[in-house]
């Protein structure tokens, strides 16, 4: 699908983006690329970054990628150091790295727990502790009179109502959301670097949908309940992440974007449609004859 945003929004940015190797990460990858960034990946697996990096460079964007474990404090200063290296600045960073896998709560070891929080909360804190340096105001290699950076933390909506078994995942989307915000207040005060977040819904074609609704039970259609009845593109996030890094979001900061079709809201239908236009109006009307008082 064709872009709405000029293809020159992110023009001469430098944008890092962990997971950006597959999915929803190397979709935000590839558009900020083909509206003019620079992009640096990062991930755990070579092959993947690789491939990766070859396809960005033959849509003709500058890309590298740099493998790395954003659990580790090391890896995440060394990949944001080589990224600096390698463009000169840093503009954007993307945290767009998750683990995830369906499982029942006392199924869930303690460790398990803690690999999730570990590679989607404190890995988002990682990347931008070692990233901050180079995103302030008047970082290294950025123009003065460009202000701040910014973060995007690619977060979900388990946790605004409950999930089930996704507890692991719900608590660190939750930590998740809670980091963009202070740091939005606190960055967004002292350094002029502006942090939001995107929570995406039911995505299709993701390495997060295939491990949430695998072929075993996953039904090719969507649910009847889904507004607007239909999955989401990786497009759809990447667009929203466009939205938020250019000028467009200039006075967006601490916000996390529902990207998801309305589905976090969806409740199955208790009554059907014709049922409430046949009685509604008569119970209306029945009340108004006979007023109850319950006092
Ligand atoms: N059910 C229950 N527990 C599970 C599990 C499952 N399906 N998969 C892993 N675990 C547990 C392990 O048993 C282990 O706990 P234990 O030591 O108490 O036994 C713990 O989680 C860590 O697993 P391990 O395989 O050592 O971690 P890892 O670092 O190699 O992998 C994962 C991390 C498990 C999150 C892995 O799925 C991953 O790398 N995911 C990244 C890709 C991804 O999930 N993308 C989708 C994003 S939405």
């Amino acid at each position: 699908m064709e872009s709405p945003f000029k293809s020159d929004v992110v023009k001469g940015k430098v944008a890092l983006i962990t997971g950006g190797g597959s999915g929803i990460g190397f979709e935000i990858a590839s558009q900020f690329g083909k509206h003019g960034a620079s992009i640096a990946i990062m991930g755990r697996r070579k092959q993947v970054l690789d491939d990766a990096v070859s396809s960005l460079r033959s849509l003709g964007i500058p890309a590298i990628g740099f493998e790395g474990d954003v659990r580790k404090q090391e890896d995440a200063k060394r990949v944001v150091e080589s990224t600096y290296q390698h463009f000169g600045k840093i503009d954007i960073l993307v945290n767009a790295a998750a683990g995830n896998f369906l499982v029942a709560a006392e199924d869930l070891s303690p460790n398990g727990f803690r690999t999730v929080l570990d590679i989607d909360a404190v890995g988002t804190f990682n990347m931008c502790h070692s990233a901050l340096k180079y995103l302030k105001k008047g970082a290294p290699g950025r123009d003065l009179s460009s202000g701040g950076g910014s973060i995007i933390n690619i977060s979900a909506t388990l946790h605004y109502t409950a999930c089930w078994y996704q507890i692991h995942v719900s608590a660190a989307k939750a930590a998740i959301d809670a980091t963009t915000r202070n740091l939005a207040l606190e960055w967004g005060t002292d350094y002029d670097i502006r942090v939001n977040g995107i929570a995406p819904g039911p995505i299709g074609d993701t390495p997060g949908m295939s491990k949430l609704g695998p072929e075993e039970i996953e039904t090719t259609t969507p649910r009847e309940d889904m507004p607007l009845y239909k999955y989401g593109e990786k497009w759809d996030i990447a667009m929203a992440a466009l939205y938020l890094s250019c000028v467009s979001g200039k006075y967006v900061n601490g916000q996390t974007m529902v990207v998801d079709g309305g589905c976090w809201l969806s409740k199955p239908r208790h009554l059907p449609k014709e049922a409430v236009k046949q009685f509604s109006r008569v119970v209306e009307k029945r009340s108004r004859a006979k007023p109850t008082s319950k006092l």
